[in-house]
């Protein structure tokens, strides 16, 4: 989905992003024009957010510094998503064959981020991942 919002000073949020030469230097750009904060993936598209030897098979890993899990629903089928829990907020904990909010016991799929256990009834946000040798590359949101 493209984000083609504009804030105060005329510029499309995904070009400013685009054309930010760092992370900060959009969270910056962004604040100081008026928009709205990006979320915390947003700064880090086209950035390396985790190595595969992180994220087991039939599994995931938690990347909480880019606010990301990432699974490997099959072989060398990496997906990510927000996880940032869909019913209150939470950091998403734990990641085996389903992915884990402990802070009210939501369950969330591996390869599709739905929710499986609520509380939460909405799955979590998507985004397209890439591999780059080792190197997890987030791309930007899912079906862009
Ligand atoms: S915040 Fe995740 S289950 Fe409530």
């Amino acid at each position: 989905m493209a984000d083609n919002r504009t804030c105060g000073c005329g510029m499309s949020r995904r070009r400013l992003l685009g054309t930010a030469g760092t992370a900060a230097a959009a969270v910056t750009a962004v604040s100081a024009c008026g928009g709205e904060a990006p979320k915390p993936q947003e700064v880090r598209y086209g950035h390396v957010v985790g190595q595969t030897t992180d994220v087991p098979e039939g599994a995931g890993a938690v990347f909480s510094n880019s606010k990301l899990v990432v699974t490997q629903p099959g072989p060398g089928d990496y997906r990510a998503f927000s996880a940032a829990c869909t019913h209150g907020g939470c950091t998403v904990q734990e990641v085996d064959d389903v992915i884990r909010c402990l802070c009210h016991g939501s369950e969330f799929d591996i390869s599709t981020g739905e929710a499986l256990r609520g509380p939460a009834q909405e799955p979590l946000e998507e985004f397209t991942v890439t591999v780059d040798g080792t190197d997890i590359v987030l791309e930007g949101p899912a079906g862009a």
